[in-house]
């Protein structure tokens, strides 16, 4: 059985060594694809492989049709809407992810997105502290629970918004549960997204929404660009210039939010969320010992379609 690591990009090289240890270990055949720059090296690499681990590399109904042999695809991290599950469940591949691998880097993330806001981009200048304000996570997954634990740290007061959780079981990681999404924007000097990107929630985080931010408010986007309506981000900071957005994602329009308020976003270069060693050891040996226990026992924990 072949095991193909296709990574656009790259894991950390020990994170590769050690991925490699475990296929290699459970009598798998370990293939990898970096960096690659054409859809058809994905294509031509996925041939003759009966798994494959991917980051955020489109798994699309074209790469799953020319897997001819492939049983099981999983994204090495939580979010999946790089893969069609529709294609794939057609075709008889299971795909999985690796809930709450991450979740620490990307929370780490923001937490230096926001100081880095707070205190002017490091321009010299007085700015804000944490302290006392008000974080608003927006869904209350595993990478909001890290946010909460730093958080406290910080001293600021944490609310959240999360349909799928009761207020009891938010109230455990000491945050207040509010009952509307637009309570939770208008209560947050700092809202932090952590939904995922679908057709329930892409574009949702629209004007009408943000413009119930309370004044000088940072929005926080290590999720996904698709959930922002980015025209509707682009007229509503051009009437409040209070308003500042930070992500690891950079926005479709990274050009106007730059050209018109420099000062007031930042895109990192790549997604880097889960951008460390340890994010990558922790998802990417989940993911290889999720293969061998599939190939090996059946076992189908973390399927997603
Ligand atoms: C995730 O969904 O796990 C994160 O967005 C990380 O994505 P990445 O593997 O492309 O860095």
């Amino acid at each position: 059985m072949k095991v193909l690591l296709a990574t656009d990009k790259p894991f950390a090289a020990v994170a590769v060594d050690q991925i490699k240890s475990i296929i290699d270990g459970n009598d798998l055949e370990f293939v990898k694809l970096e960096k690659y720059t054409e859809k058809q090296q994905l294509l031509d690499a996925v041939k003759d492989v009966n798994a494959i681990i991917i980051r955020s590399d489109i798994i699309d109904k074209v790469v799953i049709e020319a897997a001819k042999v492939l049983k099981i695809v999983v994204r090495a991290g939580a979010g999946y809407d790089n893969v069609d599950l529709q294609a794939a469940t057609e075709n008889n591949v299971v795909v999985m992810n690796t809930p709450g691998q991450n979740s620490n880097a990307v929370a780490e993330l923001a937490f230096g997105m926001m100081i880095y806001m707070a205190r002017k981009k490091f321009d010299g200048s007085s700015g804000t502290e944490l302290k006392d304000k008000r974080l608003g996570l927006h869904a209350f997954g595993n990478v909001s629970k890290n946010m909460a634990r730093i958080a406290h740290c910080f001293g600021m007061e944490i609310l959240a918004f999360d349909p799928f959780l009761t207020s009891d079981q938010i109230a455990e990681y000491g945050v207040k549960a509010v009952n509307s999404v637009e309570e939770l924007y208008s209560s947050s000097d700092y809202i932090s997204l952590h939904i995922p990107a679908n057709a329930q929630t892409k574009k949702s985080i629209n004007q009408e929404l943000l413009q119930n931010l309370p004044k000088g408010a940072t929005i926080v986007n290590t999720a996904r660009k698709e959930v922002i309506d980015e025209d509707g981000l682009l007229e509503l900071m051009a009437v409040r210039e209070d308003i500042r957005y930070v992500s690891d994602i950079a926005p479709d329009r990274i050009a106007d939010f730059n050209e018109k308020f420099a000062s007031r976003v930042f895109f990192s270069p790549k997604k880097m969320g889960a951008q460390t060693s340890e994010a990558n050891i922790n998802a990417g040996l989940a993911a290889a010992r999720q293969i061998a226990r599939f190939f090996k026992e059946g076992d189908t924990t973390f399927k997603v379609n």
